[in-house]
């Protein structure tokens, strides 16, 4: 397990045992193995297209390439914790399989170019798994938004009822949340298209590599254009966490809702028995653990971002040890996301809805205060005007324990003459929502039309990127 002198000629003594245990990302970075892989035999065929090594040689590189690709894909590759890190392990089993060849591999190439462009391929697929979750996610929740066209249930601002508005448009709230939060990961793919590879250390090389080779054989559209920026820069990387801490918020959001429509206080939903637990000790608790979970796991994947930027924020160019530190937050916050994605999903989708709890809560007829003063501004008068004489009404009702709809004209009257109908004719749930049937409102066929154009969005985005991953 343990080399004498890993670094070459110029170490006289072997590394100490905690410095090797403590500077290992194997661990980690294992899970950049096939994209090592790949970026080492583009590297191995350039340099054979450049005449830098032969084809001969070239030909055994890339099939021994291709025998540890296929090692990692079985699961059978031998991961050494004294090799280091990722390169170091693929690099020292090319050597076991073809010989001292292997030790051309290297040519023009360091380690620096290699994990940039090992990252970058690494955020290529992550951001458009990322992008498909955020798809499978609104593809469930435009689901049960159709079947909730006609439910019913109190809006809320401050956690305060305000007005009425359908389930179905509540839950298109969280759809272009999620549009929003797919087309992050596909813009943050607009920038992921220069292949890092041939920076070398952090100036190039002497050797006559084309880079463009390796960028096009790679999937990217040419080399970067610096190659200190290269290898000093992880903003990429940072990017891709900010699209994945907004997602999880916007996700953890989703999940306080189920937490919060769960308990009997609201009693507007139940999760299936699936996507809950239940408490050792109190049988008859029946906990929303999933969304919980997904709520809490906001919170790591806010971390992740923020430990990638403090990590960077010192460094000066170009490439520092530090910037290890990039991988466990990146793989983290991709995989949580993931995960968190999937199972809120799948809460949703046997999500049970108590249509009528939410009705009823809705019917609160004070929801419809506001409706109450728009009809005195259709009678020409001033909104804070008509805003004040509600109130007055508001506060009549909550003093005399009445309700709203019971007060006849000439009560309303009594607070201001312009008041056309009795209460009942002015504080109507239908037609309040109904009347707001502006782009973006509440009423039944504004709704049904937001929810097909967001499905057709949400379709056309899924084959632009099915077809994008047929390329790649
Ligand atoms: N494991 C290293 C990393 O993740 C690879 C690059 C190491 N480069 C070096 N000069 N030590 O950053």
């Amino acid at each position: 397990m343990t080399r004498s002198k890993p670094w070459g000629g110029r170490f006289q003594q072997a590394t100490h045992p905690t410095l090797e245990r403590f500077s290992a990302s194997i661990h980690f970075d294992r899970a950049l193995a096939g994209f090592d892989v790949r970026g080492s035999i583009a590297h191995a065929r350039m340099l054979g297209a450049q005449g830098i090594v032969t084809e001969k040689d070239v030909a055994t590189l890339v099939e021994g390439l291709e025998t540890i690709l296929s090692e990692i894909e079985a699961g059978s590759f031998p991961f050494d914790p004294a090799l280091e890190d990722i390169h170091m392990n693929v690099e020292a089993r090319l050597g076991a399989l073809v010989g001292p060849v292997a030790g051309r591999l290297h040519t023009g190439r360091s380690r620096n170019d290699q994990v940039a462009t090992d990252l970058a391929l690494y955020l290529r697929d992550a951001s458009e798994a990322a992008q498909h979750g955020t798809i499978q996610l609104r593809l469930v929740l435009l689901e049960r938004a159709e079947e909730h066209l006609d439910t019913i249930l109190p809006g809320y601002t401050h956690l305060q009822r305000a007005q009425p508005v359908r389930l179905a448009h509540h839950w298109l709230a969280f759809v272009e949340m999620l549009e929003r939060d797919g087309g992050r990961f596909a813009d943050l793919r607009r920038r992921l298209v220069r292949c890092p590879l041939g920076a070398g250390a952090i100036a190039g090389s002497t050797l006559p590599l084309d880079r463009d080779h390796t960028a096009s054989a790679l999937g990217f559209d040419e080399p970067t254009r610096n190659s200190i920026d290269t290898v000093s820069s992880r903003d990429l990387a940072a990017e891709f966490l900010a699209a994945c801490a907004l997602c999880m918020v916007n996700l953890s959001r989703l999940a306080e809702e189920l937490v919060l429509w769960s308990t009997s206080e609201f009693g507007f939903v139940e999760l299936a028995d699936a996507f809950s637990t239940g408490s050792s000790l109190m049988p008859q608790k029946k906990n929303p653990d999933t969304a919980e979970l997904v709520r809490g796991k906001s919170g790591r994947v806010i971390g992740n971002l923020v430990a990638l930027l403090t990590v960077m924020k010192g460094l000066p160019l170009a490439y520092n040890r530090d910037m290890q530190e990039d991988k466990e937050p990146v793989f983290d916050g991709a995989t949580t996301l993931r995960d968190c994605l999937e199972v809120t999903g799948g809460a949703l989708a046997t999500l049970r809805v108590n249509t009528a709890r939410m009705r009823a809560a809705a019917q609160d007829p004070m929801l419809l205060a506001t409706d109450l003063a728009e009809a005195l501004v259709r009678e020409g008068v001033p909104f804070r005007e008509a805003h004040e004489a509600v109130g007055r009404v508001v506060a009549h009702c909550i003093d005399k324990d009445a309700d709203l709809r019971s007060l006849s004209r000439e009560d309303l009257r009594a607070f201001h003459p312009a008041f056309p109908a009795p209460a009942s004719a002015l504080t109507d749930l239908e037609r309040a929502l109904e009347g707001r049937s502006q782009t973006g409102g509440t009423a039944r066929a504004t709704v049904a039309t937001a929810l097909a154009h967001a499905r057709e969005r949400t379709q056309r985005e899924a084959r632009a990127l099915g077809a994008g991953r047929e390329v790649a």
